[in-house]
């Protein structure tokens, strides 16, 4: 009788503690998403001189075929991190009004820092996206480009 006891308190205790290890555990460990190579799609599917919103990880993007040059580039806003909008060829964020050039380049504050690019690559006609590069400009501490 001591043992089916002590069993079934065994039980219960990994019924409560699991669930309280797993809101512990940080999401991007579960996921292990981020900063992975991916393959967004063919290249023929990114018209040339236009925009186009994608997602790389999960994560908001967009793609600029500049006559067969691809670059990629997050749509988290330098100014405050809301989600830049791609509409009719313009990079407009909604929350306070910031217009950024295809490049990623600030047209209008207040964002004041470029959308940073992805490293990126075309193989076998798709394109590849890998993790993001904040290397060319000093982002403050809580940028990251993504949502994590
Ligand atoms: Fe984009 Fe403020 S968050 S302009």
């Amino acid at each position: 009788m001591k043992w089916l006891i002590a069993g079934f308190g065994a039980v219960s205790l990994a019924g409560v503690l699991y669930p309280v290890f797993r809101f512990l555990k940080p999401p991007a460990a579960v996921s292990g998403a981020i900063g992975q190579v991916v393959n967004i799609g063919a290249v023929s599917s990114f018209p040339a001189g236009q925009l186009t919103a994608v997602t790389v990880n999960d994560q908001p993007a967009y793609v600029n075929n500049a006559d067969g040059t691809y670059a990629v580039h997050s749509l988290l806003c330098t100014h405050l991190g809301c989600v830049v909008g791609v509409a009719d060829g313009r990079l407009h964020c909604p929350c306070h009004g910031s217009d950024f050039a295809a490049t990623g380049a600030v047209v209008k504050g207040p964002a004041k820092l470029p959308l940073p690019p992805y490293h990126s690559e075309v193989k076998n006609g798709s394109l590849l996206v890998g993790p993001i590069d904040l290397s060319k400009t000093s982002y403050p501490g809580w940028y990251t480009g993504e949502f994590r």
